[in-house]
């Protein structure tokens, strides 16, 4: 995730107000808490969101698995839903990927502090957001293949090559990076 990328995320957020997110997509996918979780992040996150699951519903699945389209639709809505325990603005985002990018060792100790901090919030919930996500995603009657989805969806690629989700993993991921 780059500058493009940061670029792209700050005119989300000064045009979010105008956009609606589709509600009727989410629920779907979604059930009931899921929907409640989905809908207590922020706007802009949430259009973030369906953006990511119509680029990962555009994806041809190789599998003969009819759930697998349906966690994957799960996670890619959910993926980010971790956010919602410590709001970031937009700016406190921008720092922590300069940072990583830099020194990764530097980041990691930034993260390990308390997110309720807003000097270190940024790095927390970006290095930690995927695993927080993960845990709510799963209170709210996740499959277990959706939750492993969200709670690696920030790893390195050649981290899971051999994984038997990591087909599925590489769609979410694209699907992130794109929108
Ligand atoms: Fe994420
Ligand atoms: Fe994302």
């Amino acid at each position: 995730m780059g500058a493009k990328y940061r670029l792209k995320q700050g005119m989300r957020a000064l045009t979010s107000f105008r956009h609606t997110p589709d509600l009727q997509m989410a629920a779907r996918y979604l059930n009931m808490a899921q929907l409640t979780l989905f809908r207590s992040l922020p706007r802009m996150e949430q259009l973030h969101a369906i953006n990511v699951l119509h680029s990962a519903l555009d994806h041809k699945l190789n599998t003969d698995d009819l759930r697998a389209a349906d966690d994957l639709a799960v996670a890619a809505l959910l993926h980010d839903c971790g956010k919602v325990l410590y709001p970031v603005r937009v700016w406190q985002k921008t720092l922590p990927v300069l940072v990583k990018k830099a020194s990764p060792r530097l980041f990691r100790w930034m993260a390990d502090q308390d997110p309720k901090n807003l000097m270190w919030r940024g790095f927390a919930v970006k290095a930690n957001h995927p695993a927080w996500g993960a845990q709510l995603a799963g209170q709210a009657g996740t499959s277990e293949r959706a939750l492993w989805l969200i709670a690696h969806h920030q790893d390195p690629t050649g981290q899971w090559e051999s994984h038997h989700y990591a087909p599925l993993l590489r769609v979410l991921q694209a699907a992130d990076d794109a929108n």
